[in-house]
């Protein structure tokens, strides 16, 4: 079954339980933390991620593109996270293993995430650890960028070391995603489909979330 994870980034941040509450019908809330160092932009922190825990059900899946991600994850949990996933490029091998080992010692979810100029094979040394597998399919940063097709031959890599080394893990694609590039996606064998501009540009957010599942 296809998830959608419909990204916040691109939500009204001075309405965003209303608007929060418009995408419940997606898989999960896609949470973009940057810290201005990592990636050129800041957005959001723990505050905020804790403000909105009480106002959905769904899991929030919180892609975490900040330097050193060891030393916030698990303030992160605390505040209501169940996803979190870190950028292999942040830290040595070492550290983004001992924060995964944090998130899941905290009952949550793990993932590791590659920038485009990342090679699939980056997420080896991890895998065991992950429950989820992010390859961005723009430059972290910002929403509303333009999709990165040539991202598929390692999406198909990564669909394929999971589906022998670690069956059952999600595989997500992230940046420039609407109903166009979505089932390129799907058929390169990511299951997990991230949605910031796509979904809140829509009238009827309900059904773009429908036809960003194929339905
Ligand atoms: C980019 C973020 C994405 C972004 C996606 O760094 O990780 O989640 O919000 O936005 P769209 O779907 O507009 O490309
Ligand atoms: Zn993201």
């Amino acid at each position: 079954m296809i998830k959608i994870a419909p990204s916040i980034l691109s939500a009204d941040f001075a309405n965003l339980e209303r608007d929060i509450r418009r995408i419940h019908t997606a898989d999960y809330v896609h949470v973009d933390v940057m810290d201005g160092q990592f990636v050129p932009n800041i957005t959001i922190g723990v505050p905020v991620v804790k403000c909105i825990r009480p106002t959905t059900d769904l899991p929030l899946d919180v892609h975490l593109m900040i330097d050193r991600p060891v030393r916030y994850v698990e303030q992160f949990c605390d505040a209501g996270a169940d996803i979190v996933t870190c950028h292999v490029e942040a830290d040595t091998e070492e550290n983004i293993s001992a924060a995964l080992r944090a998130i899941r010692a905290k009952g949550k979810k793990a993932g590791v995430v590659v920038k485009p100029k990342t090679p699939g094979s980056a997420v080896l040394p991890f895998i065991d650890l992950c429950d989820m597998i992010l390859v961005m399919t723009v430059e972290p940063g910002f929403g509303g960028q333009k999709f990165m097709g040539d991202m598929m031959p390692k999406v198909q890599e990564i669909r394929r070391y999971i589906d022998a080394l670690r069956p059952g893990c999600d595989l997500e694609v992230d940046g420039g995603v609407d109903t166009a590039t979505a089932p390129i996606c799907i058929a390169a064998g990511a299951n997990v489909l991230v949605a910031g501009s796509a979904v809140y540009k829509a009238d009827d957010i309900p059904a773009k979330i429908r036809a960003l599942r194929g339905q």
